[in-house]
C-alpha cells in the first residue's frame, strides 16, 4: 500500500497535468491489495454488504477494521458474532470462509468524543489505515435535530479529524444521500452551500436544550423536508470546508433497495422506508400509500450502491490529491421507474409469492388524494388493527396491531415528500466512473450501470428476498400461502358485494 500511496501522489500530479485518466489501468482488486481499511456503519444495511463485497472481490485486502458501538447491552464480541452470522456472509462462508478473519471489530461510537475509541485503537488506525469508508449515520427521517446533528454532522467531523491524522491514508469515501440537497430541485455533482454553517449547527446542538432546538427546527431546516437530509447536507459542507490532505469521494445514492445479484438476488436486511411499506402491504396490513403515481421512484439496488462506493475509492487513484469527487448515484436519470410501474409490479408479485404471514389479501394502492388515502387508512389500516387487538386482549395477549399500524403510517408520512416529488440529478461523474471501470481487468466483478437493471425482474427478486430474508418464509410455505390468500380474495370480494348490495338497497 505504501507503494500505491507513493504512486498515487505521482499519478495525481500526472493526472492534473495530462488529464490522461485512462492510462491507469490498475484493477480494483490491485488497488485494494494489501490495504488496511476502516469502515463505519458496517453493522448497517449498506455497510455489511460493503464489507462482504470487499472481502469477496478484493481478497488480497489485509485487514478491515470496523467500528461497532455498544447497543442493547450487547458486548463488542456479541455484536460482532451476530454480524458474522448474518446471511450476507453466507456466500463467503461457502466460498472462502478464511477471509472473514480479516475483519477486526473496534469498540467506538461516532457520537462520542474521539469516536469513543481507546487510545490504542485510535493510534492503530492513525498509523495503519489506507482507505476509509464512512457509512455510519442515522437514517431516520424524523430523528430529533440534536441526535441527527450529533450523528450525521458531528460524527462525520470526528471521522474527518481522524482521517486527517492518518499517516497512510490514500482514499476517504463518505456515503451521503442523493437527498442531501433536497431543498433544491436540480442537483449537480457539486457541494452546495448550506443555509447555516455546520459549525453553527453543531454549536447549537451542543449548547441548546432539546426543547429550544426543536422549536428552531423548522427555521433551520428551511426547505429541507427533514432533519436527515439537512444534517447529511451539513456533513458534506463540513468535508468541503476542511482542507484535507487526501482524495475524497462523496457517493450519494438515492433510495437503497434489495440486492439485484450480490451476495444473493433479493438479499435485504432492513425494514425502513419503502421496504417497510412493501413488507407490510405484502402481508395485507398496509393497503394505501400517499404517492404521486407519475413521479419517479429513484431506487438503487444495494449491490450496485456498494460497487459504486468501492469504485469511487478506486478512482481516487487518479484523482487530484486534495480534490473531492461527488457521485449522484441515482437511477431516475438513466433508467426511470415510476411509482405506478412499481405499484403494478409489487401487486403482481405479492400474489405470485405471497407470505404465510399474510393477514389479508395483499396489495397496495397508490394515490395522491389525501382524503381518499385517509379514508383507506381508517378503513383498512386502523379499523382491522383495532379488531385484531380486541381479539388479542380477549385471548389474554398483548395488543400490538394498532401501534404497528400507527408506526407504519408515521413512517409513510415522513417519507411522503419522496413519494410525491421528483428531483433532477446530473450524474456525469458516475457515467465517467462507469467508463473508467471498463479499463479495469476485473470490470466484470463490479456493476455500476443502472441501465442494466430490468425493473420487472428486479422487483420479483426484491419480493422473494423480502420473503426469505426479512419474513424468513421458506419456499415450502408457498402453496399454503397461495391457498390462504385465495380465501382472503373471496372473502374480500364477498364483503365488497355485500357493501354494494346494502348501498343499492338503501338507494332504491
Ligand atoms: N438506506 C438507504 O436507502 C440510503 C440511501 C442513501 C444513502 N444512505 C446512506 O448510507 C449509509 C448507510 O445507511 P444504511 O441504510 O446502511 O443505514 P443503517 O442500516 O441504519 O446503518 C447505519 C449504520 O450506522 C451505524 N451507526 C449509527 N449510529 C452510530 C454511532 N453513534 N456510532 C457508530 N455507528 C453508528 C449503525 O450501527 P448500529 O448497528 O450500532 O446501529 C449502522 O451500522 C448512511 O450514511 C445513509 O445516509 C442510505
Amino acid at each position: 500500500m505504501e507503494k500505491i500511496k507513493a504512486d498515487l501522489k505521482k499519478d495525481s500530479l500526472d493526472y492534473e497535468s495530462s488529464g490522461d485518466a485512462d492510462s491507469k489501468k490498475i484493477s480494483v482488486e490491485a488497488f485494494f491489495a494489501a490495504s488496511i481499511i476502516f469502515v463505519t456503519g458496517a453493522t448497517g444495511f449498506l455497510g455489511k454488504a460493503l464489507v462482504e463485497k470487499l472481502l469477496r472481490s478484493c481478497s488480497k485486502i489485509s485487514t478491515i477494521y470496523i467500528l461497532i458501538r455498544s447497543k442493547k447491552k450487547l458486548s463488542l464480541d456479541e455484536r460482532f458474532k451476530s454480524l458474522l452470522n448474518n446471511s450476507v456472509f453466507d456466500r463467503i462462508r461457502q466460498e472462502c470462509p478464511e477471509v472473514l478473519s480479516k475483519i477486526v471489530p473496534m469498540m467506538g461510537d461516532i457520537s462520542q468524543p474521539n469516536l469513543g475509541l481507546s487510545d490504542h485503537d485510535r493510534l492503530l488506525l492513525i498509523q495503519n489505515v489506507n482507505i476509509v469508508f464512512h457509512s455510519a449515520a442515522t437514517v431516520r427521517f424524523e430523528e430529533p435535530l440534536k441526535v441527527a446533528i450529533t450523528l450525521n454532522t458531528r460524527g462525520t467531523q470526528r471521522i474527518v479529524e481522524l482521517c486527517s491524522e492518518m499517516m497512510n491514508l490514500v482514499s476517504f469515501v463518505h456515503v451521503s444521500t442523493a437527498y442531501s440537497n433536497a431543498d433544491l430541485k436540480e442537483i449537480g455533482e457539486i457541494i452546495y452551500d448550506t443555509k447555516i454553517t455546520p459549525e453553527i449547527a453543531m454549536d447549537m446542538a451542543d449548547n441548546l436544550d432539546d426543547e429550544l432546538l426543536n422549536s428552531l427546527e423548522a427555521k433551520l431546516r428551511g426547505d429541507h423536508p427533514n432533519t436527515y437530509t439537512l444534517t447529511k447536507g451539513l456533513a458534506e459542507m463540513l468535508i468541503f470546508k476542511k482542507k484535507l490532505g487526501f482524495p475524497v469521494a462523496i457517493v450519494r445514492p438515492s433510495i437503497i433497495g434489495a440486492a439485484c445479484q450480490e451476495p444473493f438476488p433479493g438479499w435485504i436486511d432492513n425494514t425502513t422506508g419503502i421496504t417497510g411499506v412493501m413488507l407490510e402491504s405484502s402481508c395485507g396490513r398496509v393497503r394505501s400509500s400517499l404517492v404521486d403515481n407519475k413521479c419517479i421512484i429513484d431506487m438503487i439496488p444495494v449491490d450496485y450502491a456498494v460497487d459504486t462506493v468501492i469504485c469511487a475509492a478506486w478512482r481516487t487513484l487518479i484523482q487530484p490529491y486534495n480534490s473531492i469527487q461527488v457521485y449522484n448515484y441515482v437511477s431516475g436519470a438513466l433508467n426511470p421507474l415510476t411509482w405506478k410501474q412499481l405499484g403494478d409490479l409489487i401487486n403482481k408479485y405479492f400474489i405470485i409469492y405471497p407470505s404465510k404471514y399474510a393477514v389479508w389479501y395483499p396489495g397496495i394502492s397508490f394515490t395522491k388524494n389525501v382524503y381518499l388515502h385517509k379514508l383507506y387508512v381508517v378503513l383498512f389500516h386502523l379499523f382491522p388493527a383495532y379488531v385484531v387487538d380486541l381479539i388479542l386482549i380477549y385471548e389474554g395477549n398483548k395488543p400490538m396491531m394498532v401501534n404497528l399500524a400507527k408506526k407504519v403510517n408515521r413512517v409513510a408520512e415522513s417519507a411522503r415528500v419522496f413519494c410525491t416529488n421528483e428531483w433532477q440529478f446530473s450524474c456525469n461523474n458516475v457515467q465517467y466512473l462507469i467508463e473508467l471501470l471498463k479499463t479495469a481487468s476485473d470490470k466484470d466483478n463490479f456493476h455500476l450501470d443502472v441501465r442494466e437493471i430490468e425493473w420487472d425482474n428486479y422487483i420479483q427478486k426484491y419480493i422473494l428476498g423480502m420473503r426469505q430474508y426479512l419474513l424468513k418464509d421458506t419456499p415450502e410455505t408457498l402453496p399454503k400461502a397461495r391457498n390462504q390468500i385465495r380465501k382472503f380474495y373471496w372473502i374480500q370480494k364477498s364483503i365488497q358485494f355485500i357493501i354494494i348490495l346494502i348501498l343499492w338497497l338503501l338507494i332504491y
